[in-house]
């Protein structure tokens, strides 16, 4: 017998259901970031220096990390409450095992429009492929010099640049471009790296984004003096290359866009530090142990393995992102100051960035 479909009136409006959250600051839940793995194959002095990061660091064990399917069904959860984009971080997101599956599964998330990575490109030539065809969108690198003694000082296990950069090459020649590449600039360290990747990268077609040195996480060492500040980062530029500012490719954008004067190519900055952009962070974090962190600078997570391990309903789910996401009053680097530096925060390889 088959059911006859319900009319809708002419004057009746059909909309998608008012799904989106939003915070006490009036911010909407629009990104998930998923962190596959605390584990990373680089040693970045900024990010994971060996001198903490060494053999004995206890990386969560096999045993916590969210399962593929617990990931994609908390993807899910995140998507009926507003989530549009979902980029898979780190750690390294390559180190863990089968990702292409991973990716496969939250491809086929309704509502998740633009799925995307984060990776250090060093085992993107042996995944790029896969990666593709399992549905991920495009890709960001990491890649903070093209000078290979000061790449490997960075990475600090003496990766090559030649290597990332075929990494980059063949996820280009996968159809996951056009890349963008994100590159940390350290007073002391790179900046004579900055002129040369923007050149490489406006040859290449790629998006390069300099990011201002953040005080991520408790290990680092951070200090103000070793931030380069987003005006110089441009004005070095500039000098060589002219460009203009282009408006956000997106509301909240992290990055602000520009494009040279003499034709095609887009550079970016990420200017946490100098210009912070927390009035519109649509971001959640999800750790690799499934913690739901609010701020990239957070200490409070809000547990969801446990429920989902205790048999919790996507209904109670969608309630402990809700009451976690409407309470949310963060915006750390709006507040940043001498006193905030020594709070205690989470690291960035648990969180992805
Ligand atoms: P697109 O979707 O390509 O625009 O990139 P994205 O905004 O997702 O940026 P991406 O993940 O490449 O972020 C680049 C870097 O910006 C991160 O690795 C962080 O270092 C920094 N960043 C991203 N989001 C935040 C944020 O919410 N707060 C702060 N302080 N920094 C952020
Ligand atoms: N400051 C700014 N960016 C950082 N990243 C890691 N640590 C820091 C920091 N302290 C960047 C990495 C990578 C992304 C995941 O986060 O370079 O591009
Ligand atoms: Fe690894 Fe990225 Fe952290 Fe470097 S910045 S140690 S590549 S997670
Ligand atoms: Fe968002 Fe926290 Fe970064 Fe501000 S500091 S933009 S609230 S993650």
């Amino acid at each position: 017998m088959s059911v006859p479909l319900p009319t809708i009136p002419a004057d009746v409006a059909v909309t998608e259901p008012p799904a989106t959250i939003t915070d006490r600051l009036g911010r909407a839940l629009h990104d998930l970031r998923v962190s596959v793995t605390d584990r990373c194959n680089f040693r970045c002095t900024y990010c994971m220096p060996r001198e903490v990061f060494g053999p004995g660091y206890r990386f969560v064990p096999r045993a916590d990390l969210l399962t593929f399917e617990e990931i994609t069904r908390l993807a899910r959860v995140f998507a009926d409450l507003g989530a549009r984009k979902i980029r898979l971080t780190g750690g390294e997101p390559l180190v863990r095992r089968d990702l292409p599956d991973l990716v496969r599964m939250l491809a086929g998330v309704p509502g998740i429009d633009d799925l995307a990575m984060t990776t250090n490109g060093s085992l993107l030539a042996l995944h790029a492929r896969a990666l593709a065809d399992a549905g991920l969108g495009r890709i960001t690198v990491s890649l903070d010099s093209l000078d290979d003694a000061v790449f490997a000082q960075l990475n600090d296990v003496g990766m090559s640049v030649g290597r990332v950069v075929a990494g980059i090459e063949a996820a280009e020649a996968a159809g996951l471009g056009p890349i963008k590449i994100d590159a940390v600039v350290r007073r002391g360290v790179n900046e004579e790296s900055i002129v040369p990747l923007a050149l490489e990268g406006r040859r290449r077609g790629w998006i390069v984004r300099f990011i201002e040195y953040m005080d991520v996480g408790q290990t680092n060492g951070w200090r103000m003096e070793d931030v380069v500040p987003a005006d110089e980062i441009l004005d070095r530029i500039g000098r060589v290359l002219p460009f203009e500012p282009l408006s956000p490719a997106y509301p909240g954008e992290v990055a602000t866009r520009f494009r040279y004067l003499d034709g095609d190519g887009e550079l970016g900055i990420i200017a946490s530090v100098t210009r912070p952009f927390c009035a519109s962070c649509t971001r959640a974090r999800l750790s690799a142990e499934g913690r739901l962190y609010l701020c990239l600078f957070g200490m409070r997570a809000t547990d969801l393995r446990g429920p989902l391990r205790a048999g919790a309903t996507d209904d109670d789910l969608r309630a402990l992102v809700t009451g976690a996401w409407t309470r949310r009053t963060d915006r750390y680097s709006e507040l940043r100051s001498d006193a905030t530096v020594h709070l205690p925060r989470v690291e960035m390889s648990a969180i992805g960035g």
